[in-house]
C-alpha cells in the first residue's frame, strides 16, 4: 500500500522513525524538562510576530520562492506566517522535543500545520490521502467496481469508536470517492485488528484511531498498533486530542502522524476552534500546498498567537484537570448511585497513569427508563444550579462540562441510558465539585 502514501511515507522516513524517533518511555518524564521545552524561545527567539494578514517584503523577487517552499512564507497569511512557524515549532516539540536529547533537531524531519478546528485537520488528511491515489488506478478501481463488482478500493481502518463527526469522515463522507468507506475494528483487541489488516493486505490505506475513546474512554495502545502498521506498511495515525503529549507522546510509541483538536486542551478556554496536524515534513510540505488553495486555514494571526502562548501552558493545565478527573471519578466510583464508571487506571502508559479529564460514567437504576430518568434528573440539576458544572459539549475547558447521552434529543439511543460524560475542568477544585456531586446525586435519587 505504500505506492499510495509513497510522497512522505517512504524508507526516509521509516528508517528515521525506527532508528530515533521510537523511545522506550510513552512521554518525557521529567515533568520540569517538558515545560522548559515548550517555553524555548521559536526561531530567532524573538516575539515579534506580525499581526497583519499581510506583510511587508523585504526585497524583490521573493514571493515566488516562497510559494514554492524554498523560503519561509511571509507575505500573506494563507501562505504562511512567522507566527505560524513558531507554533509549528512549539507543537513539534511538545510531541517530539525528546530528540534533542540525541542531537537531533525534531523540525528537521517533522513540522505540523494548522487549521480552523480539529475537524478541518481531519478532512484535510483524508482529502489529502484519497489524492494521492493516481489518476490510472482510480480508473482501474472504479471499472473493477462497476462492471466486476469487486471493491478493491483502498480504505482506513479505524477505531470502531471514534469522535462522530470524525466517523462520518472516514466512513459515510468516502462514498463518492475512491476510497472505500472505512472498516471499523475495535482496536483495543489487537487480534482483531491483526485480522482485519491481513484480509483486506494492500487495501489497507491508514489505521486510524483515538487512544482513548470518546465518550467511553476505553484505552488503545499505541505501541501495539505500530508494530500491527508497520508489519503490513501502514502510515498509523493519532488523534492525541485527549491525552495530549503532556500525558503521551504517539510518535515515541511508533506513529506516523499525529492529530490534535486544539480546540481542547492545546487552547484550554474554550474560546476557540483550532486543529493540527504533525508528521513527517514531506506530508506537512505537501499539505501547506493544499492549504494555498483550500484556504483552510487557521483564521487570524491574533488567534495563532494565543494558540502559541496557551500551548505552553498545557502541562500545568493538564496536571490540575487530570487530577481533579482522578480524584472525581474515584468519588464516583464508590458511589452507590453509579453503576459504572469509565476511567482507566494507565499505569505506567501515561503520565501518572492518568487517563486524560474526560470521565464517563453510567447511572444506577433497574430498567434502562430509570437510567434514563436519573441521567435527565441529573442534567436538570446542573441546570437548575449554574456554576459548578456546565450542560455543555465540548471539553479542555476551564470549568466543567457534563452531558447526558441519552438525554441530547436524538432518538432511539436507550442502549445508552443514564450514560454520563463529564469533560472536568480546573475550577472549580475537585473537592467542590465532589461536594456538588454528593448533593445532586442524592437529591436525583431521593
Ligand atoms: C477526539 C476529537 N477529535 C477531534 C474533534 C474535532 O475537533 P473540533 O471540534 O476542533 O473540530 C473532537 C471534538 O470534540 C474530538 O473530541
Amino acid at each position: 500500500m505504500d505506492k499510495y502514501n509513497s510522497e512522505w511515507f517512504d524508507q526516509d522516513w521509516l528508517r528515521f522513525k525506527f532508528e530515533s524517533l521510537r523511545r522506550k518511555d510513552n512521554f518525557e518524564p521529567d515533568a520540569q524538562k517538558y515545560q522548559e521545552l515548550l517555553m524555548r524561545a521559536n526561531l530567532d527567539g524573538a516575539r515579534d510576530f506580525n499581526l497583519k494578514v499581510s506583510e511587508a517584503m523585504v526585497e524583490t523577487d521573493s514571493l515566488a520562492a516562497m510559494v514554492m517552499g524554498e523560503k519561509p512564507s511571509r507575505f500573506y497569511f494563507r501562505f504562511g506566517a512567522k507566527v505560524l512557524d513558531a507554533l509549528a515549532e512549539r507543537l513539534v516539540l511538545a510531541e517530539a522535543g525528546y530528540l534533542l536529547d540525541e542531537g537531533i533537531n525534531p523540525m528537521d524531519h517533522l513540522d505540523a500545520v494548522f487549521f480552523p478546528s480539529g475537524m478541518g485537520a481531519i478532512y484535510t488528511l483524508t482529502e489529502f490521502m484519497a489524492e494521492s491515489i493516481d489518476d490510472l488506478d482510480r480508473a482501474r478501481l472504479r471499472v473493477k467496481l462497476a462492471d466486476e463488482g469487486v471493491d478493491e478500493r483502498p480504505l482506513f481502518v479505524q477505531g470502531n469508536v471514534v469522535y462522530v463527526n470524525t466517523n462520518n469522515v472516514l466512513g459515510e463522507r468516502m462514498r463518492n470517492k475512491v476510497i472505500a468507506p472505512s472498516i471499523k475494528v475495535d482496536t483495543t483487541d489487537l487480534m482483531k485488528v491483526g485480522k482485519v489488516l491481513k484480509q483486506l493486505g494492500d487495501r489497507c490505506f491508514g489505521l486510524y484511531f483515538e487512544p482513548l475513546t470518546n465518550p467511553d474512554i476505553r484505552y488503545t495502545n499505541t505501541k501495539s498498533m505500530a508494530l500491527l502498521g508497520s508489519s503490513y506498511q501502514i502510515p498509523v495515525i493519532v488523534d492525541n486530542t485527549f491525552l495530549t503529549p503532556y500525558l503521551q507522546q504517539p510518535f515515541r510509541m511508533g506513529a506516523d502522524v499525529v492529530i490534535h483538536s486544539l480546540t481542547k486542551y492545546g487552547n484550554g478556554f474554550g474560546d476557540m476552534l483550532a486543529g493540527a496536524i504533525i508528521g513527517p515534513k514531506a506530508l506537512i510540505s505537501a499539505i501547506k500546498l493544499w492549504q494555498y488553495d483550500s484556504g483552510n486555514v487557521t483564521q487570524s494571526p491574533d488567534s495563532a498567537i494565543k494558540l502559541y502562548d496557551r500551548i505552553s501552558d498545557m502541562p500545568s493545565r493538564m496536571d490540575t484537570q487530570a487530577g481533579n478527573a482522578k480524584a472525581i471519578a474515584n468519588y464516583l466510583k464508590g458511589s452507590e448511585y453509579v453503576d459504572k464508571v469509565h476511567y482507566p487506571d494507565l499505569e505506567d502508559e501515561t503520565r501518572g497513569g492518568l487517563a486524560g479529564a474526560v470521565i464517563s460514567f453510567i447511572l444506577a437504576g433497574q430498567t434502562l427508563e430509570e437510567r434514563t430518568a436519573k441521567e435527565r434528573a441529573l442534567m436538570q440539576y446542573n441546570i437548575d444550579h449554574p456554576g459548578v458544572i456546565n450542560h455543555e459539549v465540548s471539553l479542555g475547558d476551564n470549568v466543567n462540562l457534563m452531558i447526558g447521552e441519552n438525554t441530547l434529543g436524538f432518538p432511539n439511543v436507550d442502549s445508552n441510558a443514564g450514560f454520563v460524560r463529564f469533560a472536568v475542568g480546573r475550577t472549580p477544585d475537585a473537592e467542590k465539585t465532589i461536594k456538588f456531586l454528593e448533593k445532586a446525586l442524592t437529591e436525583v435519587y431521593k
